[in-house]
């Protein structure tokens, strides 16, 4: 058998997940903006190299292993689900070589690799074939349950799982986590001696604490400090108070560093995004997915941000929804703004009140402040773009570009139809309908002219009380 080393992680993820009732595989949905495997695997990789972690595929097995791949973890597929115990089978050629496995479960995502690191040490400190992370938490029902040998006994005799509890059994507390550590040796001689003949009608994992027990074997178990890192989300409502779990953590590490978040139950903040200190973030604020943002910032309430980057002394103000974008130090944003994805918002740059920008560039001081629709466009620095601006940038087939110069002046309630460009220091008459080029330093209108009929009002009216 070829030596693999000392250590593997088998993360098991194959299961259906009836009970969500989801037409989504269980470990694809999130947590914290994140896939519950996602969470796993990153964990693991804290532990191992990514080549040594094994994740077991099934239901809906491309889907799963599209989502993660990009993680460079190996996968094992176990084409029908007929339990952890099986799963574990269906890994034996991946694990066999490798002194030791860690096995841990693609629906157990809070787990700390600080936790994970003191089972492994626990493991080979008492020379174990079997180690089990356990967990006491107030409501034990649906977990397994460890029988220890005696209640002061590192030493486990078996994991009962909840159906198969007896009356006495019911008052069991310490529940297993679905964590454990194997001797790769032992356990792989005992894999087929596993059997279905249980409640579950599965091939349990957990039976084989009592198998290695029976054999002679040490099992043991130790039990982790904080009992929320070992929950599992076997059910929305179980999935739901994980997520809730995660952002909780995730607020308080952030106002650890400095961040100021009031009221922090309110906020749905996403377990990768990076806050500097000194900036401040409203009530009912959502920040998902990648984002980043600088220090000394100001984030008011109801606003959205997905995957953006902040500078810093950024001003957001409420009801903003910014995607995909790049916002610079000092900009200032909203309310009811709109940046759709592409936008790079200069420096001291303002996007006000029902603006929106897709594919936008506004350089260092640019303003567009009102009512504005900037698509697929560039403005220069300090260019004021007056309130009602449009540029037309689709002729119902194709996507153009509007490029305003710095300096430059559009007035308000102006169309510019692109693809056209409006030159540095131009400027731009109100109501304008912009379809050719601007030159620079010039000022172009593009609107009727106006006539007055000097008294016709008046005489209209005078002709109406005749009637
Ligand atoms: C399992 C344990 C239980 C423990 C609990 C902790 C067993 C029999 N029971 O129960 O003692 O308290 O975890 O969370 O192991 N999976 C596969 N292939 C399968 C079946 C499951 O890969 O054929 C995967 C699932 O995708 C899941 C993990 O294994 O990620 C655990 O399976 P699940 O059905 O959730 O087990 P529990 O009922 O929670
Ligand atoms: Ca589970």
């Amino acid at each position: 058998m070829k030596d693999k080393g000392k250590l593997a992680v088998v993360i098991m993820a194959a299961g259906k997940g009836t009970r969500l009732k989801s037409q989504q595989p269980k470990v694809l949905h999130e947590i914290g903006g994140k896939p519950l495997l996602a969470h796993v695997i990153s964990v693991a990789s804290r532990i191992v190299a990514p080549a040594d972690i094994y994740v077991v595929i099934g239901h809906q097995a491309e889907k799963v292993l599209a989502a993660v791949a990009a993680t460079g973890v190996a996968f094992v597929e176990q084409t029908e689900q007929r339990g952890t115990g099986h799963a574990m089978q269906c890994a034996r050629q991946a694990i066999a070589g490798y002194e030791n496995i860690l096995v841990l479960s693609g629906d157990v995502p809070l787990i700390r690799p600080e936790t994970i690191a003191e089972v492994w040490q626990f493991h080979q400190a008492e020379q174990a074939a079997m180690t089990i992370l356990t967990a006491a938490p107030e409501d034990p029902a649906g977990y397994g349950r460890i029988l220890r040998k005696s209640p002061k006994s590192s030493e486990v005799e078996a994991i009962v799982e909840q159906k198969a509890l007896t009356a006495k059994q019911q008052s069991l507390r310490e529940i297993n986590s679905g964590i454990y550590a194997f001797k790769t040796a032992p356990l792989l001689a005992r894999l087929d001696l596993l059997d279905a003949n249980n409640a579950n009608e599965e091939l349990m994992l957990t039976d084989m604490a009592g198998l290695l027990r029976a054999a002679g074997e040490r099992v043991v178990a130790i039990q982790a400090a904080e009992t929320d890192e070992v929950l599992g989300a076997n059910t929305i409502a179980e999935l739901v108070a994980l997520d809730a779990t995660l952002r909780a953590n995730t607020a308080s590490r952030l106002m650890a560093q400095g961040v100021t978040i009031f009221r922090p139950e309110t906020s749905v903040i996403d377990a990768e995004v990076e806050i500097a200190p000194d900036t401040v973030i409203e009530p009912f604020v959502q920040l998902l997915g990648r984002v980043k943002i600088g220090a000394g910032c100001r984030i008011r309430s109801y606003s959205v941000i997905e995957d953006c980057t902040l500078g810093n002394n950024v001003l957001v103000r409420q009801s903003c929804v910014l995607a995909e974008s790049t916002i610079a130090d000092g900009a200032r944003i909203g309310p009811f703004a709109h940046v759709r994805p592409g936008c790079e918002i200069g420096e001291d740059a303002h996007v006000g009140n029902f603006v929106e920008t897709k594919k936008a560039k506004l350089d260092k001081g640019a303003k567009a402040n009102h009512l504005t629709y900037l698509g697929d466009a560039e403005v220069g620095e300090r260019t004021n773009i007056g309130a009602g601006t449009i540029t037309c940038n689709y002729d119902g087939v194709r996507k153009h570009i509007t490029r305003i110069g710095k300096e430059a002046f559009v007035g308000s309630n102006s169309t510019l139809v692109a693809p056209v460009t409006v030159g540095d220091g131009a400027y731009v008459g109100a109501g304008s309908c912009i379809t050719k080029d601007v030159p620079a330093g010039s000022l172009a209108v593009g609107r009727a002219h106006q006539f007055v009929k000097e008294g016709w009002a008046t005489a209209r009216h005078a002709g109406r009380q005749k009637e």
